[in-house]
């Protein structure tokens, strides 16, 4: 089975034709590099990159972080031989395939149903390598509760902005940005909070696609800032600059974690016995009960996996 809880807050875009950004991406301080044959590599040299990637993971150094493969999407020639060639390889230092353009719960079957071949006949343990979907076009995000349930192994829903812009004839030039002569409201919010909802409905991790403009490091904040508010769990990052600015953004602040900790210990003492059996009472001068726990867990267990430490401790009140 998948882990979910990874932490993903940055995901970095490594093209696996480039040994050079594979090696410079273990010292990078990313939640998850993922090494590409797709869209990031030109397709006579896809048969390399397939190599590389597979030196690189085998090789090692990328402790820490999440190692995923991007392979090239069913509707291509390579898909088939993108996942061969990487999980026999690699198989046993990989931890996901990201499945880009999914467009149908049967695309992820079929991933699955590969997976889980090379896995038996490689004395790989089943189940283990999980898959990332990205959402790029709108067949994927019309069909996307259904891929997000297709197989245990699915991790994240991934939103991809620049296909998905092209896809629906969008007229934006620079991803996160509206379009231009656009200004009501939010282009992207539909797409985000569809993705959201299928991926806390079935309990998968939301991830946010790329901030092309790469120097732009105020804007990559506020786009980022945007479904990190909605509830995402990460983003993509092309540049090492973007690294630093993905972390700070998709982690809680250290006030609201400690305050989210301090609410846990506080429930779990005031429901007990010794605390008076209370469901709701007061911390501070803020009302807690059940939902307000709930909230808590959220910021609590981003923040641990993102491994935070908390300042403060909760003090039982004078018997
Ligand atoms: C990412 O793959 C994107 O298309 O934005
Ligand atoms: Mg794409």
């Amino acid at each position: 089975m998948s882990q979910q809880l990874r932490s993903r807050r940055s995901n970095l875009a490594v093209p696996g034709s480039s040994p050079k950004m594979l090696e410079k991406a273990k010292g990078l301080p990313a939640d998850q590099v993922f090494m590409d044959i797709e869209d990031a590599v030109a397709p006579i040299a896809k048969p390399d990159a397939r190599k590389n990637i597979v030196a690189a993971l085998n090789e090692g150094g990328y402790e820490g972080k999440v190692r995923s493969v991007r392979v090239n999407d069913w509707t291509t020639q390579w898909t088939y031989a993108d996942v061969v060639e990487v999980v026999e390889g690699a198989g046993a230092n990989l931890d996901c395939i990201m499945l880009p353009k999914v467009q149908t719960a049967d695309q992820v079957v079929a991933l699955d149903l590969l997976l889980t071949q090379i896995e038996k006949s490689n004395g790989l343990e089943v189940g283990r390598i999980g898959i990332e979907a990205q959402i790029e076009n709108a067949k994927g995000l019309i069909n996307v509760d259904a891929i997000a349930q297709a197989s245990p192994r699915v991790e994240t829903i991934i939103f991809g902005p620049a296909d998905f812009m092209a896809s629906i004839n969008m007229k934006s030039l620079v991803v996160g940005e509206q379009p231009p002569g656009y200004d009501v409201g939010d282009a992207y919010h539909y797409i985000l909070m569809r993705i959201l909802m299928a991926a806390r409905a079935y309990d998968k991790q939301a991830i946010d696609g790329p901030y092309l403009a790469i120097k732009d490091l105020e804007g990559y904040k506020r786009v980022a800032g945007r479904s990190a508010a909605l509830g995402f769990d990460g983003k993509w990052v092309l540049h090492p600059d973007q690294v630093a600015a993905a972390n700070e953004v998709y982690s809680p602040r250290q006030d609201d974690y400690d305050h989210a900790e301090l609410i846990l210990d506080a429930y779990d003492y005031y429901t007990s016995a010794a605390g008076g059996a209370r469901g709701a009472v007061m911390l501070g001068d803020e009302m807690i009960d059940e939902a307000s726990r709930k909230m808590a867990l959220v910021v609590s267990a981003k923040g641990r996996a993102a491994g935070m430490s908390r300042t403060k401790t909760f003090e039982k009140p004078e018997a």
